[in-house]
């Protein structure tokens, strides 16, 4: 049986690779994308959606979602690291295509009642749609299959400051509360994701074996590739969001612990995942009432790799 995936992003190059992971996975239904600020604005997000449907030849329900974090003014988009266009600047012709009237909480919310027990949130943005999607039903707490989100940092340092990550610190508040509800949530966060390099190489044989979807993520890469190579020196970029996909395909790429989180809301550190392990008190108040969840912090590398290699390349 096929598991059900709504996937929440800010498409963005490396959600790109995330959405045609997984539309190319047959193991997969993408039921739904919906859209979030982040890389990108919400709205622009849900046009980019459209033209990833378009690219994998296939029409789902793109939802737009909000457009500001719940308790703070939004941060710049990060056009630094995806291009004005989240796509890296490639000037794309965005697909036409109808963005449903329904926001994207309203849309979550309507599709886990569906099928309870049966989605699979796969949160690749901020985690602002998510808190109001429980806002507006906290029962689907209890009916989803599971949220696998990529975002935060445990032990590994951060990459919007020395302890924050991207997805968290653009609405810290959003986090805090997905991470304090009752469901199965697992976090794919920076301690993995900076394990696994994608290597330029990599896009260039993806292309060569797929030049339509390929070509596009190998276009978009090369703005993400320029920001890896300036800031960090790698010849490259670190696999975030696709991370997710691999993961909900065969978590056996990954090691998982148990831990109760919070996220640093103000201040310095704010954005800091900061996790309370599992078996472990501690005589401070703020983490004995947070339920325990899954977090990477071991992964296959070339496992992972080898599999989205081989999905995005392979004729369907
Ligand atoms: O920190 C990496 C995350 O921030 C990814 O989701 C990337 O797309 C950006 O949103
Ligand atoms: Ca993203």
């Amino acid at each position: 049986m096929t598991q059900r995936i709504i996937i929440d992003t800010d498409p963005g190059i490396d959600d790109a690779m995330a959405i045609l992971f997984a539309f190319r996975s047959p193991e997969l239904e993408v039921m739904g994308l919906t859209s979030i600020f982040g890389n990108v604005s919400a709205e622009l997000g849900a046009r980019n959606a459209l033209t990833l449907c378009q690219l994998a030849g296939t029409q789902v329900t793109v939802a737009q979602g909000a457009t500001a974090p719940l308790g703070m003014p939004p941060r710049p988009h990060s056009d630094y690291v995806h291009g004005t266009d989240g796509f890296g600047n490639i000037d794309w012709p965005q697909a036409e295509g109808v963005i449903d009237p329904r926001s994207a909480a309203e849309y979550i919310v309507e599709s886990v009642n569906a099928y309870p027990g049966e989605v699979t949130l796969i949160p690749l943005g901020p985690l602002t749609n998510l808190a109001l999607a429980l806002d507006l039903d906290p029962s689907i707490a209890s009916k989803v299959k599971e949220v696998v989100l990529m975002g935060g940092a445990v032990h590994e340092t951060g990459n919007v400051s020395p302890v924050a990550e991207a997805n968290i610190i653009n609405d810290p508040h959003a986090a805090d509360r997905v991470f304090g509800a009752d469901w199965p949530v697992t976090m794919i966060g920076l301690d993995v994701t900076h394990q696994v390099l994608l290597k330029t190489a990599v896009m260039e044989r993806i292309e060569a074996a797929n030049p339509v979807q390929g070509g596009f993520l190998n276009q978009a890469a090369q703005h993400y590739f320029d920001f890896y190579r300036g800031a960090l020196g790698v010849d490259g970029c670190y696999f975030h969001d696709a991370a997710t996909i691999a993961y909900v395909l065969d978590p056996s790429l990954f090691g998982c612990r148990h831990g109760r989180i919070r996220v640093a809301t103000e201040g310095l550190a704010l954005g800091q995942t900061m996790m309370a392990p599992e078996g472990r008190e501690f005589p401070t108040d703020g983490w004995a009432d947070r339920p325990l969840i899954k977090v990477a912090f071991e992964v296959d590398d070339v496992r992972v790799l080898r599999l989205f290699e081989q999905r995005l390349s392979e004729a369907l």
